[in-house]
């Protein structure tokens, strides 16, 4: 083997240890160890490959999709919950227009805490891989940068919701999508941000874990469920905010939508 070939697989098991080290630890020292390998010392794409550590498929999303490609000119979009910049993050990069400026918005940081919740293996597990989501998104916006001809400018920013959304300015967004707590104190608090920061002219507020439409019985029994992430086969948090503040909604598969026109919300355009 090439002493060249040999370098470049140990380097590879390096950068392998460093994630073990960044997921069992949760510190994020690793990521700045990482980054210039990502930026510098390799065929960048190879490593980017190897780097793509989760990616889930979800149907819910081809919805999102559908909007995404009614729009022909450039947008400004707003990505609230990120995780690891898959999913709903690489329909974003792959369907907004070229020229749209992408905003994603995540604490990645342990998001349970300050909530009365009912133990949940799954909310723990996501808690212990918000580190690594943090480098995984980094990953896919350089991948995209340097792999897709249409240029989209993305913003990161990394903070709680709450604090962050009440600093932007009113009217800034043509789309947003929210999937960041679930809980309903803050799924009810970037409902209300959203409906200030969104264009009020026309725009487009959609998020994800609606998995019923908000009846007034499906929100009673919502409201006895708080404190639980997820009861029966529905989010009890996301259904009773979303049918406090927004009312009305379109629904497929989970995923929700509503338009903004005129200051208004309405279900059609
Ligand atoms: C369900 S995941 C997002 C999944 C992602 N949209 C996808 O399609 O793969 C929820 C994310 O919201 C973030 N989050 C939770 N509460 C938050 C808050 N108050 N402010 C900002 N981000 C938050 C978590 O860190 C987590 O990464």
């Amino acid at each position: 083997m090439l002493t060249k070939e040999r370098n470049f697989i140990s380097t590879l098991s390096l950068v392998r240890r460093q994630l073990v080290s960044l997921y069992e630890n949760s510190i994020e020292a690793p990521i700045i160890a990482i980054l210039p390998c990502l930026l510098s010392n390799f065929p960048p794409k190879f490593l980017l490959k190897i780097l793509r550590i989760q990616r889930v498929d979800n149907g819910r999303l081809q919805h999102m999709e559908e909007i995404l490609n009614r729009y022909k000119k450039p947008i400004r979009a707003l990505e609230i919950g990120t995780f690891f910049g898959d999913n709903s993050t690489q329909l974003l990069l792959k369907h907004l227009p070229a020229g749209s400026e992408l905003f994603l918005l995540d604490g990645w940081q342990k998001y349970r805490e300050g909530h009365n919740l009912k133990e949940d293996k799954y909310a723990k597990k996501m808690d212990s891989l918000l580190h690594l989501g943090f480098l995984s998104t980094i990953r896919n916006v350089v991948f995209n940068k340097l792999s897709s001809k249409r240029e989209v400018k993305v913003t990161i920013i990394r903070g709680k919701s709450s604090n962050v959304l009440k600093l932007l300015a009113s009217n800034t967004f043509d789309f947003i999508y929210i999937d960041g707590s679930h809980y309903y104190s803050d799924v009810k608090v970037d409902l209300q941000n959203s409906l200030r920061i969104i264009n009020q002219k026309f725009g487009i507020i959609c998020g994800d874990d609606l998995e019923r439409m908000p009846t007034l019985s499906n929100m009673s029994l919502a409201s006895k469920h708080l404190d639980n992430d997820f009861y029966q086969d529905f989010h009890p948090g996301v259904l009773l905010a979303v049918g406090e503040v927004i009312r009305s909604v379109n629904m497929k598969d989970g995923f929700w939508w509503t338009f903004v026109r005129e200051g208004n919300i309405t279900l059609r355009i």
